[in-house]
């Protein structure tokens, strides 16, 4: 593992898979070589300006065929909509995969996937990774990694902070911002069914903490804009939503033991509830004998968490036995190149 270089393949070029191709053409234990596009904009493009950086020499293409015939060690598959069937045909050829859109973990709600993902992984003697930051690393492997340090554990809460004043994004009013709480309560941005999504990371905090989760509850709160409220792309009108807090816990024994937040606002003030303004993206926070806490921040824009964490996993699962593997199959993932 330590020698070897990888031959990959990047699948999409969005946000996710342009931050892959600018990292994958710096590693020196990674060698890209072969990008797929959807976009007919992009086919035939060299992948260095798709990316934002110096052409490498290398064309993108839209041709599926032509990228299961590839020579590939891995795959790191990250469109915009899943597509299993692909994903199974890309392991049957023999290729790794590594994807941020999951499965991540075999509950029930994925469990049909991860069979057949499971079956192709056997035929093409690879494996399947579902990698990302969330679900992926800060609320399964992360918190896993701090329960280490925990004589008792009562309750695991991992909160995702994003402030859309500071970072922008073109979707505010679908995400449900400047919407009428009443009228998002009806029809939410995020609906009930995206909690079985993140539940993964739930289940694989509790099967390494030797429990089952018995069941799923979920809580949504909303902030209320008491005055308009500025944003890149526009206004949250005094009375609309400037802040949405979404609660989705796991029970154990009957009890709460795993809580995921996500706390998303249009800046801090003028709004109510006034949430606790934090700095950082990811806090956990383990409650028990002793209790800790850990925040997680970025110190410089232009790095993408979700990509790096399919990356640097490449080498893991493909020195893995084949089959689906999760962190708690891979254990200390070893990434390489980064030093250089
Ligand atoms: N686990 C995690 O932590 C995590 C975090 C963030 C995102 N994600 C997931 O990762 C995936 C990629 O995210 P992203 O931020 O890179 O998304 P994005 O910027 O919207 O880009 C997605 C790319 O998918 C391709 N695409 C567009 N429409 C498509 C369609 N109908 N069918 C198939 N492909 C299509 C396009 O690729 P081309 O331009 O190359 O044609 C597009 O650029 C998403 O599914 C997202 O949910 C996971």
């Amino acid at each position: 593992m330590s020698s070897k270089t990888y031959r990959v393949v990047q699948w999409a070029t969005g946000g996710i898979g342009q931050a892959s191709i600018r990292h994958l053409v710096e590693n020196p234990s990674m060698d890209l070589v072969g990008v797929l596009v959807t976009n007919p904009d992009k086919v035939g493009k060299d992948v260095g300006a798709i990316a934002g950086v110096a052409d490498v020499g290398l064309a993108a293409t839209d041709d599926r065929d032509e990228i299961v015939a590839l020579d590939a060690d891995c795959v790191h598959f990250a469109p915009l909509v899943p597509d299993i069937d692909m994903v199974c045909r890309l392991l049957r050829s023999g290729k790794n995969v590594v994807s941020p859109l999951g499965p991540f973990h075999p509950t029930e709600y994925c469990r049909a996937d991860v069979e057949k993902i499971e079956a192709a992984c056997q035929e093409g003697g690879v494996s399947f990774h579902g990698s990302g930051i969330h679900p992926g690393y800060a609320g399964d492997i992360l918190p896993l990694t701090l329960a280490r340090l925990a004589g008792r554990i009562d309750r695991v809460r991992v909160y995702e902070f994003a402030d859309f004043q500071k970072h922008p994004s073109p979707w505010m009013e679908r995400m449900g911002f400047g919407r009428d709480p009443e009228e998002l309560a009806a029809n939410p941005s995020r609906p009930p069914e995206v909690i079985n999504h993140f539940a993964q990371s739930m289940a694989m905090i509790a099967e390494g903490l030797g429990k089952t989760i018995d069941g799923l509850a979920s809580e949504t709160e909303f902030a209320i804009a008491t005055k308009d409220i500025t944003h890149a792309g526009g206004v949250i009108p005094a009375g609309t939503v400037a802040g949405q807090n979404y609660a989705w816990s796991a029970l154990v024994d009957g009890k709460p033991l795993i809580t995921f937040h996500t706390i998303w606002t249009v800046g801090h003030e003028d709004m109510e509830p006034a949430w606790e303004r934090v700095d950082g993206r990811y806090r956990i926070v383990v409650d028990g004998d002793a209790s800790l806490e850990l925040t997680l921040d970025d110190k410089a824009t232009g790095g993408n968490w979700t990509a790096m964490a399919g990356l640097t996993a490449i080498p893991a699962v493909c020195a893995a036995e084949p089959g689906f593997v999760t962190h708690l199959d891979l254990g200390v993932v070893q990434p390489r190149g980064l030093v250089r």
